[in-house]
Order: structure tokens, then sequence, then C-alpha cells
């Protein structure tokens, strides 16, 4: 996947919603401070009053760095990346474990490939929870967990690690489980939350039911061919892929052909109309690009929905036509978030906060772009997946 985002930028000071919130305690202690004083007891109640308000207020969110500060207790979780600085996963996954109460840290490490190897095994060492993995180190990885996922196995790539231990029983346990004990052996368990963004993200975002479904997929690089399989892993109906380079194209409809029997696949535009159109190219990425596909063989009229893998820019020229034909429309951001949800739900075994991470993901991705947040630009407001390029 391309990681051509590199406006973002990491931002581990952004305001985060606070459901166990130690300021509130010293607010109150100052407010019965002061009202018990003897020479302010005519003023107490109006400060009371205003200082309860704005406390309330105040307490609704605060500066993350006055909230559960990092002690001797806190855990690691950590992305991989090479680079990495606009990664937008540790605001989207610290928003997510701040509302889950947890005393962990999500950070960005950039580790160069020839390193990948031994920054995992220093993430054993270290129990860390948990690790995501970003360009170029998806498909590296694969060689150097110690356990795989099924979700590795279908999909080749690993983006993300929980790291376990094994306890007395012989049972691989999550190591934050093991508390001040000791596990007997650590292992880096792997797996790939990827494609499965994909098709959450469509029917979440667009509504889409993919089973029986017409799809013209546009792109066959490594995104476009991951997105091709799992749709016919999804058992779409028809399936259309079109790729600049012809030959990529066949390669993936010859894949699926041997794995989906029953999946209609043709290389090349559809007639009519389809219920999908996806851009998995990286065309858009850049504000000047063409639309990526032919528009003589094909109008996005003829599409009832239209997703672009990109999320930034918000709306690319391929959502900005395939809305102005009257389709529904969605950017990528939604993937970037159920992939890292799914990693979080991996790591803590809870349910990912998705508002949460949604938001600080949105604020983080949108934060410096000159263009609207795509709850204006993009029908569905929750339709921000990533994709993709879309590198968290
Ligand atoms: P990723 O892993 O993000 O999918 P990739 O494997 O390099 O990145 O794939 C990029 C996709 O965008 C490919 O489908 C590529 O087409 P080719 O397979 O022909 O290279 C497509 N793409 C990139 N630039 C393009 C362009 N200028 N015109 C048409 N397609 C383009």
């Amino acid at each position: 996947m391309r990681n051509s985002l590199v406006t973002s930028r990491l931002n581990l000071g952004s305001v985060v919603p606070i459901h166990r919130d130690c300021s509130s305690v010293s607010l109150l202690a100052n407010i019965v401070t002061r009202a018990s004083r003897p020479c302010h007891y005519k003023c107490a109640l109006p400060v009371l009053g205003f200082e309860l308000w704005f406390g309330l207020n105040y307490n609704l969110r605060v500066p993350d760095e006055f909230v559960n500060p990092i002690n001797a207790s806190t855990r690691i979780c950590a992305v991989y990346g090479f680079p990495i600085k606009h990664s937008a996963s540790p605001a989207m996954q610290n928003a997510g474990l701040a509302a889950l109460g947890l005393n962990w840290r999500y950070i960005a490490c950039e580790v160069a490939p020839e390193n990948l190897r031994a920054a995992i095994e220093g993430a054993k060492a270290m129990r860390f929870v948990g690790l995501n993995l970003t360009v170029p180190h998806k498909l590296l990885a694969v060689d150097f967990v110690d356990e795989f996922d099924e979700s590795v196995k279908r999909w080749g790539a690993v983006n993300t690690i929980r790291i376990e231990g094994r306890d007395k029983h012989s049972t691989w346990l999550p190591i934050h489980q093991f508390g001040d004990v000791q596990p007997d052996k650590i292992r880096a368990h792997g797996f790939n939350t990827d494609a499965e963004a994909i098709t959450r993200s469509l029917r979440e975002d667009l509504g889409i039911e993919l089973g029986g479904a017409r799809v013209l997929l546009l792109g066959a690089g490594g995104a476009g061919r991951v997105a091709a399989l799992k749709l016919a892993a999804e058992n779409v109906g028809e399936l259309f892929l079109v790729n600049r380079t012809h030959s990529k194209a066949s390669a993936v409809a010859a894949e699926i052909r041997r794995r989906h029997l029953n999946v209609k696949i043709q290389v090349g535009y559809p007639r009519g109309e389809v219920d999908l159109c996806i851009n998995a190219t990286s065309i858009g990425l850049s504000p000047n690009d063409p639309l990526p596909l032919d528009t003589r063989q094909f109008s996005l009229r003829q599409a009832h929905a239209a997703y672009d893998l990109i999320y930034r820019p918000a709306e690319t020229l391929f959502l900005q036509t395939a809305k102005a034909g009257g389709s529904k429309v969605a950017n990528g951001l939604g993937m970037l978030l159920y992939q890292g949800a799914k990693a979080l739900e991996i790591w803590t075994g809870q349910s990912a906060p998705i508002s949460v991470m949604r938001e600080a993901l949105t604020k983080e991705v949108y934060k410096q772009s000159t263009i609207h947040s795509p709850q204006s630009t993009v029908q569905s407001p929750q339709s921000t997946a990533g994709g993709a390029h879309t590198e968290g």
C-alpha cells in the first residue's frame, strides 16, 4: 500500500474525551478549600456555582497530558513504519485507549526494514501489548511473527501483532493479562485487519449489501488485489476489473477464478449500471489528478455508489464526479478506522469505542487540509474509511 500521505502529523497532545478524570478531583478540592475559607464565605456560593459549571464543561475535554499520566505501570502499543511521521494512528488509538480507561499509550516508531525483526523482538522483550505495521513492513513481518492468525494466512500480510505470554498451563494469553507474573515464554501473534475493514466500511459507510452486487473495481495493485479478493469472498455477483496494466488485472481475475468459482469476473468495463464503483488506484492523491477511469467507456452516472480508498483529499475528483451524478459516495477513512478498531479489540479484548476513535482520526487527518472535513464534502459523515493509499 502506498505511503503518500506525508502531511499528517503525529500528535500525542490532542484533546480526548475524559471519563475518569483526576482533574475533577483537584477541581473539587479547590472549590471546597475556597468555599471553606472564612474570609470568602459570602462569595463562596457564587464561586461554587461558577466553578461547578465551569468544571462540568472543563471535565468534558482536557488535553490528554493531564489524564492518566504515564507511570511505571503504563503499557505500550506502537505502530512501526518507514517513514511514520504521517501516521494518524496514534491520535485515533490513544483516544480509544483513553475512552476505555486504560493506562496504555500508543506510539509511532520509525523502523527501517532491516531493523524490523529486532524491533519486533524488542517489543516482545519489553512486553509491549501489541503492534501495528504499516508501509513497508506488512509483507516482511510475515517472516518475523511466531504465530499466524487465519487472516494472515488468507491475505499474506501482517498489519497487527498481539504480544502473548505462555502461562503455567501452557495457554497463550495476551501479555497484559500477566500483570507482575513473568510468562515462561513470549510470542508475537500476527493478524491482518485490513481486508475486513474494506468490506465493513462499504457496508457501514455506504450501506451496500455486497452479496450478489455488481461491482466495478479500478486498480489491480496491492490494494486493488486485496479488495478484489475480499469482494469475491463476500460473494459479489459480478466483478469487473480495470487496470492501466492489463496483465495485472488478468492475473487477479485468474486468481479469483481459481478461488471463488461462483463469482463472475471479467477484465474490462461493464455495460449498464453497477451497484458500486471502487477506486483502488493511486490516482486522486494529487489535487490535479484526472479521473481514474475512461469516461468514454464508463460514466460514473452508471454507478449507484462510489467508494475511493483515498481519504486525503477528502473528496477526490472521482468522488466529486460521482456525487454530482447522484451516486452515494464515501472515502477511505472508514477503512483506516475499522482496521485500527479491530486491532484495538485484538489487543484489549474489549469493543472499540468507534465514535471516539472516528472523531480523533477525522480531526487528525483533516487538521491541515485546505479541503473541508469529510462531513461537509462526502455524503456519509461516517464515510471516511482509510484505503490502501491510506496508511495509518
Ligand atoms: P497500492 O499498494 O497502494 O495499491 P500499487 O500496488 O503501486 O499501490 O498500485 C497502484 C495502482 O494505481 C495500480 O493499479 C496502478 O496501475 P498499474 O498496475 O498499471 O501500475 C494504478 N496507477 C498508478 N498510477 C496510475 C496512472 N497514472 N494511471 C493509471 N493507473 C495508475
